[in-house]
């Protein structure tokens, strides 16, 4: 069930959205339920469309006449002044997705996360602060919101218990690194110049039209085609997974009732461990264990994610779809999409595969269960 469908049809609070990175996994699912509301909510989405970036993620608010109306793509940077300044100009709110967003390659090519995911954040908090600007000036009515989309990673692997948005931040990997940097920017303006900010950081997010590099799609599109599944190490890291539907109405929910200068963690409440995610899936799918080989670890591999969701709880969300549940839809989305993720599979992704996964596969053995 999406967040579109769960909710009642109360007036939103903001009615023209900026969504920077909306043509992207969660930013799409986020863009694709908020139309479908048909509120009146506006939507002007910011995306460079980098590799990750697919604007038929945004297909079925194009094909809709009514959602069309209300709906603009904008192909650019995050990081350019002079794409930003007036599209923040018109926004009543900014939900940032964008970034870069995959930690292997981070390890692989960490410079372009710290310019998306660092000075991108930047450069619209800028925005939003020559718009505060303008309020003051009875230029606009209100200075925009903003919220920035940040991850569980920013608190480090967590060997026990549950991180609480209080807990320091140690990450450990440059993509982690990038987006601690790019929410303490964003809390900084808060504190600082009493911008309107709010951080979510949402734990493993899977779903339909996720880009085939993550865990479950690669591991999903390649157990349809019998190919190998390169499960990095003994198997044994540990992740919360959480439904790309209940990811973006989390997000939703904190847009509307987060209060200014608030970090709020969005839990999924399944956690399993890798060997355990992969067994449902090749279930799933009636594909066997063999195709799935141990492969040397990803460096400075977090152990385990974990986030304590009560403070999201307290403000009235929690996440709706089990693992089973939402890992079912997936699968049988990607089976009914091949026409979506091939394409990928067979572009810039294959000198990716290469790069990540050649010597790896070549000196990989049989995986424990
Ligand atoms: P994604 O990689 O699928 O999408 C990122 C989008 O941002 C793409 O459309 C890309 O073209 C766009 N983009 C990249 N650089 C840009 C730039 N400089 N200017 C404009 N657009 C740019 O990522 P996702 O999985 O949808 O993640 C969205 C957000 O959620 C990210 O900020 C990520 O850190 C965060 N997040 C992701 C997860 C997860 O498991 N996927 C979990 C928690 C938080
Ligand atoms: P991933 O989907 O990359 O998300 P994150 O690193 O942000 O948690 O990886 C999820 C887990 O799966 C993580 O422990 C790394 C592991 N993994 C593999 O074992 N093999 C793979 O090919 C990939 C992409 C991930």
């Amino acid at each position: 069930m999406t967040e579109a469908s769960r909710s009642s049809n109360s007036e939103p609070r903001f009615r023209r959205l900026l969504v920077t990175g909306g043509a992207g996994f969660i930013g799409s699912c986020f863009v694709r339920d908020v139309m479908a509301r048909r509120d009146g909510t506006s939507i002007a989405v910011l995306d460079k469309l980098t590799y990750a970036g697919n604007l038929a993620n945004l297909a079925p608010v194009e094909a809709d006449s009514e959602q069309a109306a209300r709906f603009r793509f904008v192909h650019g940077d995050i990081a350019d002044p002079a794409v930003v300044a007036p599209l923040v100009a018109e926004a009543d709110a900014i939900v940032n997705f964008a970034a870069e967003s995959h930690v292997d390659r981070s390890i692989l090519e960490p410079v372009d996360f710290l310019r998306t995911d660092v000075v991108g954040v930047q450069v619209l908090l800028e925005a939003c602060r020559a718009e505060q600007q303008r309020s003051a000036a009875g230029e606009r009515p209100a200075a925009p919101r903003f919220l920035q989309v940040s991850t569980d990673e920013v608190y480090g692997s967590v060997e026990t218990g549950a991180s609480r948005e209080d807990d320091r931040l140690e990450p450990r990997s440059p993509y982690s690194a990038a987006k601690a940097a790019g929410e303490l920017l964003a809390h900084s303006y808060f504190v600082t110049y009493g911008l309107d900010v709010v951080v979510t950081r949402g734990s493993n997010t899977y779903g339909p039209y996720h880009y085939p590099e993550k865990l479950i799609p690669l591991f999903v599109t390649n157990a349809i085609d019998d190919q190998e599944l390169p499960l990095y190490g003994d198997g044994l890291q540990r992740r919360d997974w959480l439904f790309v539907a209940d990811h973006a109405g989390a997000i939703w929910h904190v847009l509307e009732h987060g209060a200014p200068g608030e970090i709020y963690n969005v839990r999924g409440g399944n956690e399993r461990t890798n060997r355990e995610v992969v067994t449902t899936l090749l279930e799933q799918l009636d594909k066997p264990w063999s195709l799935v080989r141990r492969v040397q670890d990803r460096p400075g591999h977090d152990r385990r994610y974990a986030l304590d969701g009560s403070k999201l709880a307290a403000l009235g969300w929690t996440s709706a779809v089990t693992f089973e549940t939402g890992l079912a839809e997936t699968v049988r989305w990607y089976c009914e999409n091949e026409s979506w993720w091939r394409p990928i599979k067979s572009g810039e992704f294959e000198s990716y595969y290469r790069r990540q996964y050649g010597a790896r596969l070549a000196g990989s053995s049989e995986a424990a269960r």
